[in-house]
């Protein structure tokens, strides 16, 4: 039998914020942010072992106490440029671990309020699948295409578009040498499409929101508290 590991990518800045504080550690609901991020998937019984993804600099994690996510957590300190780079970094960390055929989950420091029925829907809808796939919402809002004065230059169909989210999973092997062939992509979705597979959409919802915007921290919070009554 496949196991399952999960590889967080939590080497960004969070630029949005402009607090010096990175985005992952900003406190939501009594924790920092990733605190969520990483119970979530050392939670889950089907997950092994769970890899977050520092950058090299980073002065935060040291300063909180992580013992109550157990022992499933391994560290390591090799975030890259970019997130693609992070995620690879991560891949050959877990590379002693990991066999080419196990599944690996990778999810954004940055989505906190990812639910168990969510990470099985996922689980449960990839077992029996030959390439993988991703947690995706099909757009919902009419998208309009801005000219350089912020007017509306067209409205653009939206038939068959979903937003990605995270986790994407897909087979160890396949992931690793997908991602070392297309470093640009910015979705390990986007590395296997290259390589010429078509990942499946596993429909989510909005309440698995990535972190991006001031705004987006509060809403976590509601969503988290919602989560907990
Ligand atoms: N990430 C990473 N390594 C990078 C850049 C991003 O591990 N070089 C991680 C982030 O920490 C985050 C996830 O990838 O958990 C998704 O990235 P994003 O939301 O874009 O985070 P940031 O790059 O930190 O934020 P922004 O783009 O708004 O500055
Ligand atoms: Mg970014």
């Amino acid at each position: 039998m496949p196991r399952h590991y999960a590889i967080v990518p939590a080497a960004g800045s969070g630029s949005r914020f402009g607090a010096e504080m990175p985005k992952q550690y900003l406190p939501l609901a009594g924790k920092p942010l990733i605190y969520h991020t990483l119970a979530a998937l050392c939670r889950c019984s089907r997950i092994d072992r769970v890899w977050v993804v520092l950058s090299p600099d980073d002065v935060w994690w040291r300063t909180y106490d992580w013992a109550c996510l157990g022992p499933k957590l391994e560290t390591v300190f090799c975030g890259g440029a970019t997130r693609a780079g992070s995620v690879a970094n991560g891949l050959l960390a877990a590379q002693t671990a990991a066999a080419d055929e196990d599944w690996v989950l990778v999810h954004d420091a940055a989505r906190p309020c990812l639910s168990q029925a969510m990470l099985d829907a996922l689980c449960d809808a990839l077992a029996d699948d030959p390439v993988g796939g991703l947690l995706a919402v099909p757009v919902a809002d009419t998208l309009k295409r801005a000219d350089a004065g912020q007017r509306v230059a067209a409205t653009e169909p939206r038939d068959g578009l979903w937003q990605a989210q995270t986790p994407q999973m897909f087979r160890y092997g396949v992931l690793l040498k997908a991602l070392a062939s297309h470093p640009g992509v910015t979705d390990e979705a986007g590395a296997i499409e290259a390589a010429g597979l078509k990942p499946k959409l596993v429909r989510a919802d909005a309440s698995n929101l990535k972190v991006t915007y001031p705004a987006d921290l509060h809403l976590a919070a509601l969503i988290l508290q919602g989560a907990h009554e």
